[in-house]
């Protein structure tokens, strides 16, 4: 049993941690919720208890077995090291750590055996990147993938609490016949997308699609492999999607990838040509698993495949797959 603790308790990916761990029956002997000052006086339910929230400082962390880290890339970074000094293992759904290669960076499908190489911390890849190797790595152990392409589609929960509240007040504010508020996003969310999440970096990518790049490789241990990724915010309030096209070295074809996706875990094959016979955002919602559908050959080029992924961003793009990570340890 463990002593854990949830930074960023109260957001998005918090609240998620909280119903997880009871609902999987995480071995928890003693919980502390941790967020910002702003959120003092806040309680939480576990387990049928309410539980105060804390302030978050580098003294929270004495007698703590196990962190869970969602309280952004700047409280990861001052606050991490003290939980790591205090003898706390700290996984982190941050960015701050995820390409240090004293750190494992981990989807406990693809490659569990890293979690035990950790030196304190181990990190949460990011959640476009998660859904899509997570996919991708059994065809690449059947055949190879050299090339990958991929859109994103990205829900609003992709930027926490506040991202939904936006598109939320947006709707209501359009019903209303008011103006529309803008803040968490570079442009009206409601009725329109853009191609631009996270900030713009010098080669024209954003940082959110170099993510894609840099950490698949990491987590599939694949330096060579090539992928270019375009990642759109759509109006969306949970779950992402992706479109992804690959190239892979031996021919597979759409039937063959489809058999292997059926047995891999973590995945769900929908894939009916009929109204509905593909995954969707909406109906993946609250689910745990990553949704492959629309598997056909890419015409395109003669050893090409094309399929469309979704999965719940909070789930398995964030707080399932840290505790899955936590599973791992515990089994040891
Ligand atoms: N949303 C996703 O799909 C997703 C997926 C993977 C990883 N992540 C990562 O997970 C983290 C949290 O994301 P989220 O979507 O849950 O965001 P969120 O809904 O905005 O929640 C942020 C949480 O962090 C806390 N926090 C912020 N600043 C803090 C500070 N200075 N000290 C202590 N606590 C602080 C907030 O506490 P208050 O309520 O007190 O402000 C809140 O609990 C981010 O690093 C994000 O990149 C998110």
């Amino acid at each position: 049993m463990k002593n854990v603790v949830i930074a960023g308790a109260t957001g998005a990916v918090g609240n998620e941690f909280i119903k997880l761990l009871e609902a999987r029956e995480f071995p928890v002997k003693n919980l502390r919720l941790l967020a910002s000052a702003r959120s003092i006086g806040k309680k939480l339910e576990f387990r049928g208890e309410k539980i105060p929230v804390e302030q978050l400082t580098s003294k929270s962390f004495n007698g703590v077995d196990l962190a869970f880290f969602s309280a952004g890339r700047e409280s990861s970074k001052v606050y991490i090291p003290h939980a790591v000094e205090s003898g706390t293992v700290v996984i982190d759904n941050s960015s701050a750590f995820r390409m240090d290669p004293d750190v494992p960076l981990v989807v406990p499908e693809i490659n569990p055996e890293s979690v035990f190489k950790h030196k304190g911390i181990i990190a949460n890849p990011n959640c476009s990147t998660i859904q899509m190797v997570v996919a991708l790595n059994p065809i690449h152990k059947a055949a190879e993938v050299k090339r990958v392409v991929v859109s994103t589609y990205q829900s609003t929960a992709g930027a926490g609490a506040k991202g939904m509240n936006e598109l939320l007040n947006q709707a209501r504010a359009w019903a209303n016949g008011e103006a529309l508020e803008i803040s968490s996003f570079p442009s009206q969310i409601l009725f329109n997308l853009f191609p631009h999440v996270d900030i713009f970096m010098e080669n024209g990518y954003t940082k959110e699609e170099m993510k894609m790049v840099n950490e698949t490789k990491k987590i599939m241990n694949t330096p060579n492999m090539g992928i270019s990724a375009t990642c759109v915010r759509v109006p969306v309030l949970r779950s992402h999607s992706e479109a992804v096209w690959i190239e892979t070295e031996k021919k597979i074809t759409p039937k063959e990838a489809k058999e292997i996706l059926k047995k891999s875990p973590g995945l769900t094959v929908r894939d009916e040509p009929e109204n509905g016979g593909y995954p969707m955002p909406w109906e993946v919602d609250n689910t745990l698993d990553t949704f492959v559908g629309r598997i056909r050959e890419d015409f395109s080029h003669p050893k090409g495949l094309t399929f469309w992924v979704v999965a719940d961003n909070l789930n398995k793009g964030a707080a399932l797959n840290s505790i899955q990570i936590a599973e791992v340890l515990e089994a040891g």
